[in-house]
């Protein structure tokens, strides 16, 4: 079959012409009516019905006696994602046409796009190389007409990009033949007739405009006439999270009274209405060419101070009263968004992580707590004495500054806030296709520092959702539903019932992974988790019911014996094998000792940076992934393998207890954090996924900045077991037995983004067909200040910037300039 390829291979799919084997026009119009997918538009063609049956009927099926010939073009090689360019010809005879046609003959049906004589497809995602038939026909003036035939070889999906090299520019750096659109900002209006953002400080009403340090998205498709539609890639609504500050630049000369107090209220306000979530509604106007729409009526701000409702095992328990519930079944907002999860019925989850720092305790607060109250709230770090914004220290009563003082002070939980803290750590559900729907926080899932919750939703299977804990030690959890997934559920009108039929009743899982490469789901069920045994500073906590167990998960997860891990962050599932990853974006030796490692967290090595610094501990992180026995959701045992190791590939080239996965400087990296597999509904997610890796970093940053790296990655078991030399900062050595998967390639990872100065890469998402990207830029410039902002990014990304421009979180666009499927 080599003789259907090009004399020079192929390229991005511009297709060369020659005269091929005619074929009858009859077999054409049999093959054309068959594709339901064949599109046949523009000025120069005309449909097949029009050329249809009186055309056959002049010239019968016997077209090798007329003077007209006409081609299809070569036969061609590509692979799956790229752009086909079929152009025609007519090669002898009166090239004056009348009418022209394309049809797909054979292979996997693909929509067919003509203009004049070419017609132009996005090869389809295939397991091996496959043969794609298309027919040409043309009528010309004299009534002749003749046909051609072409065939395209489609093999597997490849990376189809040059490498991004590291940068340390302060610009989003893609690779050739890509394009970035900045999308919205930090600051950016959300509703008629607010202000554009000035960015020097002055502006308010974060209630109504993009918050800060824009975290996980997703695209929530809308359809022409706005309702929800999932297949949409022209317009959508673009749920974001905003996880954190940089307050340095939201103020005038940055904040104000932060250690003495009082924080003025004005500032306060500001910092907490920049946070929580945002909805806004992006569009295609045409060719993939971005903007937002500042004045849908979809467009939302979730803030700390939206109303919510506590759902599930803990909605009602005495442990969230406060005063502003006493039944402690609603609350109002939400805080340090991080990562999120899709459900299969077209809601958002967003995850609350590091919201303990934000609450104040005063020193008179510790003799007024029982003892098991003063552990759990040491476990869950919540000791600050102002909180990190100082916000209750306004010179107010509202609450909106109070709830965030959680020392007691009233007579009752109910006259107070000593419990406002526990109404975060939570998995909160919005439904962003109802701009009024109160969210909700779904305490089954357990309360820590959520970072993500990817959804696993398989018809017929149980709801399975998969949650890291970001912090250094903490754990990975599950939670299963009750009910199995019902796929008449994927389209209820009523999203959030949807939510609470599988969300509110199910099982917590905390993971336990074993030094064979197995590892278990441990339940985190009142009756089945026992006491923490006393220590010298607290008594034994005995586990009161249920809801003791869902609000201090931690807890119950030490005492059911979990793997502590190095910083459990994103999940994610692949959508074809079920496995499912997570990152684990770094530890330190304090956390990760030479002595301290195990199978799952196997490295204790020291990584120089050129400020002559050595960090040690598990300081570029790494990528473990696992594939549930008999792949259910439900399974209570599991495999797994480390998928991927981050290392410094300069510092590191060959020194395989390092640098195990074998990276170079074409797709090294260091602490990742974001992760996500394309859509399922073109050819990057099908048959082999593309896995998109974003970093948090800051052990490599004196080489690169922050990146996205693009990966096919194998599955469980593709390495094999594996024995490391650690060693630490005095040259002590131990070993430590793993599993590894296979050795990264340039053919399997590959960078394909560089962020700008002292930016995190955080939030991904593309659209269902794969031809949008959407990546967030978090806090560019975070090291620098107002009088000398460090980033000028965005505005710093057209190339032109004063050097006062101050640096704004925002979301881009990625397209490639082709129409192709990113990456590929
Ligand atoms: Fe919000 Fe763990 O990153
Ligand atoms: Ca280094
Ligand atoms: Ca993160």
């Amino acid at each position: 079959m080599t003789d259907i390829l090009p004399p020079n291979g192929y390229t991005d799919g511009d297709v060369d012409t020659n005269p091929t084997t005619q074929i009858s026009l009859e077999a054409l119009a049999a093959a054309r009516y068959s594709r339901r997918q064949a599109l046949l538009r523009g000025a120069g063609a005309t449909t097949m019905a029009v050329l249809g049956t009186s055309v056959l009927s002049a010239c019968g099926s016997d077209d090798t006696e007329t003077t007209l010939v006409v081609s299809a073009g070569d036969n061609a090689a590509t692979s799956s994602g790229r752009v086909v360019v079929l152009t025609g010809s007519v090669t002898a005879g009166n090239t004056s046409v009348s009418k022209s046609a394309w049809a797909q003959n054979s292979g996997p049906d693909v929509d067919l796009t003509i203009s004049g004589l070419t017609a132009t497809f996005i090869a389809p995602a295939v397991e091996a190389a496959t043969d794609l038939v298309f027919g040409f026909a043309v009528t010309n003036a004299d009534g002749e007409t003749a046909v051609s035939t072409t065939t395209i070889r489609v093999s597997p999906a490849v990376l189809g990009f040059t490498a991004v090299a590291h940068s340390l520019e302060d610009i989003a750096v893609v690779p050739a033949g890509y394009s970035v659109t900045v999308m919205t900002r930090l600051g950016d209006p959300l509703a008629a007739g607010v202000a554009a953002y000035a960015n020097d400080g002055t502006d308010d009403n974060f209630a109504q405009r993009i918050g800060d340090h824009g975290d996980a998205l997703h695209f929530f498709g809308l359809s022409a006439a706005g309702s929800r539609d999932d297949s949409s890639s022209t317009r959508g609504l673009m749920v974001q999270n905003h996880e954190n500050l940089s307050t340095q630049y939201l103020h005038p000369n940055g904040p104000t009274n932060v250690s003495t107090g009082p924080r003025p209220a004005d500032e306060a306000k500001k910092e907490i209405e920049a946070h929580g979530v945002s909805v806004s509604e992006y569009i295609d106007g045409g060719d993939r060419s971005w903007s937002y729409v500042a004045s849908s009526s979809f467009n939302r701000r979730i803030t700390p101070m939206t109303p919510m409702a506590f759902h599930g095992p803990a909605a009602g328990s005495a442990m969230l009263v406060t005063a502003y519930s006493n039944a402690g079944t609603a609350g109002r907002g939400t805080i340090n968004n991080c990562a999120n999860g899709i459900s299969g019925w077209g809601t958002n989850l967003t995850c609350e992580e590091n919201w303990a720092g934000y609450f104040r305790r005063d020193a008179s607060d510790a003799a007024l707590r029982t003892g098991n109250e003063l552990r759990a709230l040491a476990r869950y770090g919540v000791t600050s004495k102002t909180g990190n914004y100082a916000w209750s220290t306004v010179a107010s009563t509202d609450a909106m500054f109070q709830k965030w003082n959680a020392t007691i002070t009233g007579a009752s939980a109910a006259a107070d806030y000593r419990y406002e803290p526990n109404q975060y750590g939570w998995v909160v559900e919005i439904d962003p296709y109802d701009p009024t729907s109160a969210p909700r926080k779904r305490t089954a899932l357990g309360r820590c520092g959520h970072e993500g919750a990817f959804v696993r939703a398989v018809a017929g299977q149980k709801i399975g959702v998969y949650m890291g804990d970001d912090s250094r030690g903490e754990y990975l959890y599950k939670y299963v539903s009750n009910t199995a997934f019902d796929a008449a559920d994927t389209d209820a009108s009523d999203r959030l019932a949807v939510g609470d039929k599988y969300l509110d009743a199910g099982t917590l899982y905390v993971a336990k992974f074993n030094a064979d490469g197995t590892g278990q789901w441990l339940p985190l069920v009142y009756g089945s988790v026992p006491s923490l045994p006393a220590t010298g500073t607290y008594p034994e906590y005995v586990f009161a019911d249920q809801a003791d167990i869902l609000v201090n998960t931690r807890l119950a997860a030490d005492a059911l014996g979990a793997t502590p891990m190095d910083r459990p962050e994103w999940t994610a599932g692949n959508p074809v094998t079920g496995e499912i990853y997570l990152t684990l974006t770094n530890s330190n030796a304090s956390k990760r000792p030479l002595n301290g490692t195990d199978a799952a967290n196997p490295r204790h090595y020291g990584d120089p940076n050129l400020s002559g610094k050595t960090s040690y501990g598990n300081p570029n992180g790494h990528i473990i992934r696992l594939r549930e026995d008999g792949d259910t959701t439900g399974a209570t045992t599991f495999a797994w393998d480390i998928y991927l190791f981050g290392a410094d590939a300069t510092d590191f080239p060959s020194d395989a207890n390092v640098n195990v996965s074998g990276l170079t400087t074409s797709n090294d990296f260091s602490s990742p954090d974001g992760l996500y597999f394309s859509r399922d509904t073109n050819p990057a997610g099908e048959i082999n996924p593309v896995l998109w890796i974003e970093t948090d970093d800051g052990a490599m940053t004196d080489r690169t900045n922050c990146m996205l790296l693009a990966a096919l990655p194998g599955h469980v078991g593709d390495g094999g077991a594996t024995t490391l030399t650690n060693k630490d900062s005095t040259g002590a050595t131990a070993q430590q037995a793993t599993f590894a998967g296979t050795a990264a390639t340039a053919a399997n990872l590959r960078r394909f983004l560089v962020g700008p100065v002292q930016c995190e890469i955080t939030g991904i998402d593309m659209t269902p067909d794969g031809r949008t990207l959407f990546v967030g830029i978090q806090h560019p410039g975070e090291s620098g200040d107002a009088a000398a902002p460090s980033s000028h990014w965005p505005d710093s990304q057209a190339g032109t910037t004063a050097a006062t421009v101050r640096p704004r979180s925002a979301i881009i666009a990625i397209t490639k300039d082709d129409g192709g499927i990113i990456g590929l």
